[in-house]
């Protein structure tokens, strides 16, 4: 069976990414590994904005896709002319849909170039099939469960083996990754918010601690309900409406802000956990899969592990190193390789949203 290397494209959101992953097929599956793996994050230009500015994501994907493809070439020690590649990936959606045909037209421009066949990739299962990527993501055993959270995204995805998926649960509102932007963005800590929230809650003391101000508990939205589903509008909402109520000396001082921090990292894990682990039970998984930015909080990582130990679940859990959790477009690549099947260069289509 031959080894083939797969480029990959990913402009979904603020990241200009593109890697190169060498995929080799063996008797029991595949083994992946990462040859050139090239983020460039626009985080610092979109930070004065709160939050990603469209029109500034595409001037920057366009600037930067070629400086990133010729890095990611040499880093993988390819040829820049006409590289040895099986095929060209790239992500056609879920994503902003301007920002996705930048790196569409581009991909396909490749394509056309060296002659290669070009997969358009669903960023949604990238997300869940980059624990593929890690030694222990051979272990993974189906029916399997993935807890997918990013800025865009929370849903659990039941999968009965790669590539036939089930989506059991999903947010009804915000995704989990904006509510820590858009929480954030009320304390005034700056955009992304997850990284800046889990950083501010380590610095916590209760909030009754905080001087003249009774101990908060905020809503943990549906908890309780039967089934998989999220929100969390409303602990956005929760939070807004406590922080109004303040003084501007309570609000800027460090206790308040380090201790609401704390207690909203804390609601989202409470929220992301209990669903996971009904889902869990109720549908006999036998691993747990992790993916998308928000899985780079410690926090919630380590208390998954430890929930998972104290309730004696006898499953293993696949959490992907921090750098992959986060948009690459290693995670791409991984699932280019399974729609590996056309050999002629398509066009496809940018989806804000697209079905798994
Ligand atoms: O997967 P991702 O890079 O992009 C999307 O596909 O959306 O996820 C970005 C999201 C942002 O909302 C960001 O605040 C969140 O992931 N995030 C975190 C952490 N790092 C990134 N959330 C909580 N804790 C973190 N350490
Ligand atoms: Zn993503």
């Amino acid at each position: 069976m031959n080894n083939m290397d797969i480029l990959a494209i990913d402009t979904s959101c603020d990241d200009t990414s593109i890697a190169v992953v060498e995929a080799k097929p063996n008797k029991s599956g595949v083994k992946f590994k990462i040859l050139s793996n090239i983020v460039s994050s626009q985080v610092k230009l979109h930070q004065k904005y709160g939050g990603v500015y469209p029109t500034l994501a595409i001037r920057e994907h366009k600037k930067n896709l070629s400086i990133v493809l010729k890095k990611a070439l040499k880093v993988a020690g390819l040829n820049q002319q006409k590289p040895e590649i099986k095929a060209v990936a790239v992500t056609i959606g879920a994503g902003l849909e301007p920002c996705l045909w930048v790196g569409i037209n581009f991909a396909n421009e490749l394509a056309k170039k060296w002659q290669k066949p070009l997969i358009g990739v669903n960023h949604v299962e990238a997300h869940l099939l980059v624990n593929l990527l890690t030694e222990e993501g051979e272990k993974i055993k189906f029916p399997a469960l993935a807890l997918v959270v990013s800025g865009g995204h929370t849903q659990l995805v039941l999968i009965k083996k790669i590539g036939q998926y089930k989506i059991i649960g999903e947010t009804r509102d915000d995704a989990a990754g904006e509510c820590f932007d858009k929480t954030a963005r009320i304390l005034g800590l700056p955009y992304p918010g997850g990284p800046a929230i889990a950083e501010k809650a380590t610095e916590a003391r209760p909030l009754s601690a905080v001087r003249g101000r009774a101990s908060v508990s905020l809503p943990r939205p549906m908890l309780y309900s039967k089934d998989y589903d999220f929100s969390f509008s409303g602990l956005k909402t929760a939070v807004l409406y406590h922080h109004k109520k303040q003084t501007e000396k309570i609000r800027a001082s460090k206790a308040y802000i380090s201790a609401m921090a704390q207690e909203i990292q804390q609601a989202i894990i409470d929220i992301l956990i209990r669903k996971t682990l009904k889902a869990t039970r109720e549908h006999s998984i036998k691993s747990i899969i992790l993916g998308g930015g928000v899985i780079a909080n410690k926090e919630l990582t380590k208390q998954f592990k430890q929930k998972l130990k104290t309730g004696n679940y006898k499953i293993n859990i696949f959490i992907p190193p921090r750098k992959l959790c986060t948009d690459n477009a290693a995670m791409i690549a991984v699932a280019g390789y399974y729609h590996l099947k056309d050999r002629q260069p398509k066009i496809f289509k940018a989806k804000a949203n697209i079905k798994l």
